[in-house]
């Protein structure tokens, strides 16, 4: 039986767009909400469009249909042309998740110095994760208003606020914690017609995580309480939860997704 074939999913009939869900996060929040019982996705890359193909795939053997929308959110036409996209294939919009976001921990990019991986940040996860949002709420509203209130979900970092040593917290600190204010003051502007939401990952086994060192992949793990790295799937969970209709009464809020931050000392 296909997801759509059961009575009652959280994601239900829903339409919804995930961007950058050629991989990672993106890519399993995209599979969780077909699994969920969303009729439509729209899968958003930049590049990897083998990796959205096989989101496409994976969406599809859940009886969802699948939309591809390749898009540089540094690129203000593009942006447009999105949100264009996702309107007219999917009609109503119920969840929409802005989760892209540059990887300048593996790839070439990785070898760029902290000005310019800084630059690329804020201009794809700040300012073009804001000026998508905008766009898609000023549709929202066109559209008027509906008696379930589409939703919106916000990625940010557990760390952001909190801090954390070295160029990778002091790049990804102010630029997340700068899209998780967006996200609250946009929650405060909108209500009760649109709800928005931020789940703020801690460490997530995407690329990075991987490939990295044994340091690395051991402090993720002791500084989870639950003593082992995030999956993509954790977060997407979270998302899931709240995107769907059923969860009227959360907006404005933070969500971490972190296996619980570990303050005990010297203990695994
Ligand atoms: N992994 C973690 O531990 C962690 C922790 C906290 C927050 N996050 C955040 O979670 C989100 C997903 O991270 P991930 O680890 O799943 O990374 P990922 O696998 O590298 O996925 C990033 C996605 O963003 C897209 N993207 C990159 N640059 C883009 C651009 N200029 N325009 C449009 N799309 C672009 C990529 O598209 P293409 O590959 O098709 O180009 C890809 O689909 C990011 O916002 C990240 O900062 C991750």
């Amino acid at each position: 039986m296909s997801a759509n074939e059961s009575t009652h999913l959280p994601m239900s009939d829903s339409h919804v767009v995930v961007t950058g869900s050629s991989s990672g996060i993106g890519k399993a929040t995209a599979i969780e909400m077909a699994k969920q019982g969303a009729r439509k996705v729209l899968i958003h890359y930049r590049s990897n469009i083998r990796g959205a193909e096989g989101t496409a795939k994976e969406i599809e053997g859940f009886g969802a249909s699948a939309t591809l929308c390749q898009a540089d959110l540094s690129v203000s036409e593009d942006r447009e042309r999105l949100v264009e996209v996702a309107f007219r294939e999917m009609g109503n919009i119920d969840a929409w998740v802005n989760n892209a976001g540059v990887d300048v921990l593996t790839g070439e990019i990785a070898s760029l110095d902290f000005e310019k991986k800084l630059e690329k940040l804020l201009t794809v996860d700040l300012v073009g994760t804001i000026s998508l949002s905008r766009m898609v709420v000023a549709r929202w509203r066109l559209l008027g208003n509906k008696p379930v209130p589409p939703s919106m979900t916000f990625i940010g970092w557990d760390q952001a606020m909190k801090g954390m040593e070295g160029d990778a917290g002091q790049m990804f600190g102010p630029v997340k914690a700068a899209v998780m204010a967006y996200a609250s003051n946009l929650a405060q502007s909108v209500a009760p017609n649109i709800r928005v939401n931020t789940v703020a990952p801690g460490w997530i086994k995407t690329a990075w995580g991987s490939e990295t060192t044994e340091y690395w992949s051991e402090r993720a793990k002791s500084q989870a309480l639950m003593n082992r790295w995030g999956e993509p799937n954790d977060v997407a969970r979270a998302v899931v939860f709240l995107s769907q209709k059923d969860n009227q009464f959360f907006t404005g809020q933070t969500l971490e997704v972190n296996g619980g931050w570990n303050r005990r000392y010297h203990q695994g």
